[in-house]
């Protein structure tokens, strides 16, 4: 078999999505559009895949050398003259020795591999062929170029939508834009292009006609679903929502039970027997361990969820780690670099940030834990505030193993409080707790007994002689 390689056009504006953000970065489930047909083009065997950037392209090249380093090569397309003239320039990157191209568009998010490879194989089996494209029939073609045939049923063309006559626009044969041509041929086809059509561009869909002519096309034929051109927002939504179906069909299937109303980035990795709750979101690296349950609303965000761990309803976890068996929630809010240890518990309204919990820590109830390290077995009571910002610098306060910290105490970092020991109700912690010891700080309590009553008939004079005044005057 040949050398199979491929170049992917990604340097049009994409006006109609109405944009400061080029079209093709635009994310759907978690990823800028350009991810996904370069990376079938790879999954379908591609040695090299030449991505032709232009408009906006210091924010797609980048993103594409990052992601996808030297298994792609960037050509530019100064001025965008057209899908033809794209193509055109990225034939020079192609490697020596390729002999079949992938010609495909940066904003057709839904392909699958298996179809390149179809489209590829078919070409290969047909020696004579010099271009082998997918068709596919839909009930809104709207937008999209035409397949022409001839009474035969051979291909003969394409027509823009913009160029159609009144009887051809009401073919539903469409052109999905996903070809696969032999270099020489496509070498020679691209420079013959004219721009004589209604956007006065070089219409890479020019060389199926000049491919006709040497009776050199085979079609394949391909399913809408995973065909669709981005254009606009609008089309974006219900590719977005198709992606999703395919992400979450693929999780259920291996294992993962998800609930309907979750959106699962296509970065994200869950093990099987994980739960997922409605309208949990899960994004970026995020990683699911087995037997972990995600309840209600929940919003994950680059976290780790390790095994057995229990995210109670509408938790908002960023940058974080949760260990095994760990409990949050509800309403819990883990800022970047949290790590909550095995089995420890962080309860409602409790916010962290930068802060270590080891191994069965626990702070239940709303506090603010910044910038901390919270030793094994330590217990943080609620309403805990972790003081650790004095207006320019931040300072880190250290929970010793075992220690008990009172509800309603601030401790005022740079800090640290001893192993087991415990700091009463209430107490603004300023100093070093030595382990072992009581810290406690605040005002002795005193009894006035029978003080209550009199206190009462005071207040109710006071108001009583506050009244009068008000209705004399
Ligand atoms: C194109 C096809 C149309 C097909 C449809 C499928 C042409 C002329 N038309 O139309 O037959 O039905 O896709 O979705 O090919 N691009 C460049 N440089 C340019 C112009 C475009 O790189 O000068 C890139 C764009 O970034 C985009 C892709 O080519 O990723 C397709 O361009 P777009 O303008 O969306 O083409 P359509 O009008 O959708
Ligand atoms: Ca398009």
């Amino acid at each position: 078999m040949s050398q199979l390689c491929a170049i992917v056009l990604a340097a049009g504006h994409g006006k109609r999505m109405r944009s400061a953000l080029p079209k093709v970065m635009h994310p759907l489930s978690g990823r800028p559009l350009v991810y996904y047909p370069v990376q079938r083009a790879i999954d379908a065997g591609a040695v090299r895949v030449v991505v032709v950037v232009g408009h906006e392209r210091e924010r797609v090249a980048p993103y594409l050398l990052e992601t996808f380093g030297d298994k792609v090569s960037l050509a530019v397309q100064h001025e965008q003259l057209g899908t033809g003239h794209a193509a055109l320039q990225g034939l020079p990157l192609l490697p020596d020795g390729a002999d079949r191209v992938l010609v495909l568009y940066g904003d057709t998010p839904l392909l699958v591999a298996s179809d390149l490879v179809r489209l590829a194989d078919a070409l290969d089996r047909a020696p004579d062929a010099c271009l082998a494209m997918l068709t596919c029939t839909t009930s809104d073609p709207g937008g999209y170029g035409r397949i022409l045939r001839d009474h035969t049923g051979r291909i003969t063309g394409v027509r823009e939508d913009r160029d159609l006559s009144d009887t051809e626009r009401s073919i539903r044969e469409v052109n999905p834009g996903v070809y696969c041509a032999r270099v020489d041929f496509l070498s020679t086809a691209l420079a013959d292009l004219r721009p004589d059509n209604a956007q006065g561009e070089l219409y890479l869909t020019d060389v199926v006609a000049l491919a006709a002519l040497r009776h050199g096309v085979v079609d394949v034929a391909g399913d809408s679903s995973s065909l669709v051109g981005i254009n606009d927002r609008a089309q974006l939504a219900e590719a977005d929502r198709m992606m999703q179906s395919r992400i979450i069909d693929a999780l259920r299937r291996s294992g993962v039970t998800i609930h309907d109303g979750a959106r699962i980035d296509d970065t994200v990795k869950i093990e099987p027997d994980a739960t997922i709750e409605a309208n949990v979101v899960l994004r970026g690296s995020t990683r699911v361990a087995g037997g972990a349950r995600i309840d209600v609303g929940t919003v994950v965000d680059n976290a780790e969820i390790g095994p057995g761990a229990w995210i109670k309803p509408y938790c908002v976890i960023t940058d974080s780690v949760v260990g095994p068996q760990a409990q949050l929630g509800p309403f819990a809010h883990l800022r970047p670099q949290t790590v909550v240890g095995e089995g420890a518990h962080l309860g409602n309204f409790v916010e962290t940030k930068k802060t270590v919990l080891h191994k069965g820590a626990k702070a239940n109830h709303l506090a603010y834990l910044g910038d901390g390290e919270i030793g094994e077995g330590a217990n943080v009571g609620a309403g805990t505030i972790f003081c650790n910002y004095d207006g320019f610098q931040k300072h880190k306060t250290v929970i010793g193993r075992g220690a008990f910290i009172g509800s309603d105490s601030q401790i005022v970092a740079p800090v640290t409080v001893g192993e087991n020991a415990y700091v009463a109700t209430g107490t603004t912690v300023t100093r070093d707790v030595p382990p072992d010891a009581l810290a406690i700080a605040r005002v002795r309590q005193e009894n006035k007994e029978g003080y209550a009553s009199k206190l009462r008939q005071r207040l109710a004079a006071a108001k009583a002689a506050a009244t009068s005044k008000k209705q004399s005057g």
